[in-house]
């Protein structure tokens, strides 16, 4: 069962506040964008990665891509104002039919067992989603007041990667182009063609480094990890 993946990395981090994209901030010694090109790399079923890019990292994120060995990369597409642009990009390298992955580069903790379990409900469904059940009390807020206690045995916090047939998510993308409409997922510009999504459940350490405090929680998830090892 094999796949290719989209990987964007054409954002600049700006919530991360580092002065530059947070891609190049390392963790153990490597940079976040190698860790999560890496789990691509060593994954069999992973046939070729896009990739978004800022045209002002294009130097230094070939050098690391020599640098590390990474050899799946077959293309690297210039990003666009938002991520859903970046992504769109991307999608306009993609020829044949068959499965596609969206994955953050900023999510480097996804693993190989929970991308096998995606792919396989996407060939089934053509499209999936992984996420987990939401831990906290969700609430709807206006304006500092609480409007309503939402329930929440329903809601999902939603991440990436997300597999389609490629066929479906570019019908979708081309669609939300044409709408003008930009959504926070891949899987939002599907849902408008009246498409289901399956859900797969994933893992509460697949984080999306966002903010600095997410960099302590990644240090506690390499460190779980490195232990599992021993
Ligand atoms: N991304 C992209 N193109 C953009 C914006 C974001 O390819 N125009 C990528 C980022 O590189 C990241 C992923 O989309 O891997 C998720 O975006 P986010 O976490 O928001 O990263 P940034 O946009 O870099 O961060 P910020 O919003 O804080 O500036
Ligand atoms: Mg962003």
């Amino acid at each position: 069962m094999t796949y290719q993946v989209i990987i964007p990395a054409a954002g600049q981090g700006k919530r991360m506040g580092a002065g530059k994209n947070k891609l190049l901030l390392e963790l153990n010694g490597v940079p976040v964008l190698i860790h999560t090109l890496r789990v691509f790399e060593e994954d069999e079923a992973c046939t070729g990665m896009i990739l978004a890019i800022h045209p002002q990292d294009e130097m230094e994120f070939k050098e690391l891509l020599n640098k590390y060995n990474v050899t799946k990369v077959i293309n690297l597409v210039p990003g666009g104002e938002e991520r859903q642009h970046s992504i769109y990009n991307a999608l306009q390298t993609v020829k044949n039919d068959g499965t596609i992955l969206v994955h953050d580069a900023a999510r480097p903790f996804i693993q190989k067992g929970q991308i096998q379990r995606l792919t396989e409900k996407a060939r089934e469904t053509g499209a999936a989603i992984i996420g987990v059940p939401a831990k906290d009390t969700m609430k709807k807020v206006q304006d500092g007041v609480v409007v309503e206690t939402v329930e929440r045995s329903s809601l999902w916090a939603v991440q990436t990667p997300q597999a389609f047939r490629i066929s479906l998510l570019q019908e979708a993308y081309e669609k939300a182009k044409i709408d003008a409409f930009v959504g926070t997922d891949d899987a939002s510009l599907v849902e408008r063609l009246h498409q289901p999504v399956s859900i797969v459940e994933g893992d509460y350490d697949n984080i999306k480094l966002t903010t600095p405090e997410d960099l302590y929680f990644a240090e506690a998830i390499l460190k779980k990890r490195e232990k599992e090892f021993c």
